[in-house]
C-alpha cells in the first residue's frame, strides 16, 4: 500500500478552483517530484495535502482519510511542510525555529532533538541564539528542513527548496536532503521548477500544467522526455 494516496477531484481557494483531477501516490520512503511552470498549481498541491485549501476528493496517509482534518491534525498524522520561500521565522533564533518544529513533542524531547540538529550542522549550532535571518539562503533552507524533520514525519512536503540558491548550494542541499530522508525513512513530495535537481533525487515524477497532471512516470524516463527537456531542462 502507498503511504500517500491523493485523489484530488478539485481544490482551490474560495470560489477559485485551481486543481482538477490531481491523483498522486507516494510509497513509504518513496520520492515523488511535482514539476511545473510558474502558476501551474504546484504550491496549491502541497497546501491541499496540508489541509490549507478547499478540497473535494480523498487524501489518505497510511489508509487514514485526511480530508476534513485540521492542518494541525494533518501535521500530527505525519505530514511536515517546508513552505515556499524562506521557510524560517527570521525574527526567531535558530534554536527557536527548530523548537517550533518540535511543538507536537514533549518539550524536553524537542530540546534534545534541536541540540542534535545543531551538533550535526555546526553552522546552525554556532548561530543557535541568533536570529535565523542572519543565515545564508542555503542555511535557511537547511534549517527549514531540519525544523520539519523535528516532528519525525512520515512524509516531507518541500516547496521549491532550490529557489534563489546558486547551483552549487542547491546541489549540496539536495545531497543533504537525500541523506536525511534516507536515514530517517522519510518519504518526500518535492515541488520544483528546477527539474534537473528534482529528477536527480526523485524516483517518480509528474508534470502539472494549469492545475492538471499532463505527464507522469519514472524520474529517469521524464529526464529523457523531449517535451520535459525542452520545457524544464533547457536542453
Ligand atoms: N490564495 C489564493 N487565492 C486565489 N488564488 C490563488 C491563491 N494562491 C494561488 N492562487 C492561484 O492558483 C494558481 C496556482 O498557484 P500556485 O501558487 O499553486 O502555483 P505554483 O505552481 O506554485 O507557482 P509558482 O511557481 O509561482 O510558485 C495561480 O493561478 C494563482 O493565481
Ligand atoms: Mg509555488
Amino acid at each position: 500500500m502507498s503511504l500517500l494516496t491523493a485523489e484530488i477531484a478539485s481544490a482551490g481557494y474560495g470560489r477559485a478552483t485551481v486543481l482538477h483531477d490531481v491523483d498522486l501516490e507516494v510509497p513509504a520512503e518513496g520520492r515523488l517530484a511535482v514539476l511545473g511552470a510558474n502558476g501551474a498549481g504546484k504550491t496549491t498541491v502541497l497546501r491541499t495535502l496540508s489541509g490549507l485549501t478547499r478540497v473535494e476528493g480523498s487524501i489518505r496517509l497510511d489508509g487514514r482519510e485526511l480530508v476534513g482534518l485540521s492542518p494541525y491534525r494533518i501535521a500530527a498524522a505525519g505530514i511536515a511542510h517546508v513552505p515556499q520561500g524562506r521557510g524560517t521565522f527570521g525574527d526567531l533564533t535558530v534554536r527557536e525555529n527548530l523548537l517550533v518544529g518540535g511543538a507536537t513533542r514533549p518539550s524536553r524531547a524537542a530540546r534534545a532533538e534541536a541540540d542534535r540538529w545543531m551538533e550535526r550542522f555546526p553552522r546552525l549550532g554556532e548561530r543557535a541564539a541568533r536570529p535565523a535571518s542572519g543565515l545564508s539562503g542555503g542555511e535557511q533552507q537547511l534549517l527549514a528542513i531540519a525544523r520539519a524533520l523535528m516532528s519525525a514525519p512520515r512524509l516531507l512536503l518541500l516547496d521549491e527548496p532550490s529557489l534563489g540558491l546558486a547551483p552549487k548550494i542547491t546541489a549540496e542541499l539536495f545531497a543533504t536532503l537525500d541523506v536525511l530522508c534516507r536515514e530517517t525513512g522519510t518519504a518526500m513530495l518535492l515541488v520544483e521548477q528546477n527539474a534537473q535537481a528534482a529528477l536527480g533525487i526523485a524516483e517518480q515524477a509528474v508534470v502539472i500544467e494549469s492545475g492538471q497532471i499532463t505527464l507522469r512516470g519514472p524520474a529517469a524516463e521524464l529526464r529523457d522526455d523531449d517535451e520535459v527537456r525542452r520545457a524544464y531542462l533547457g536542453v
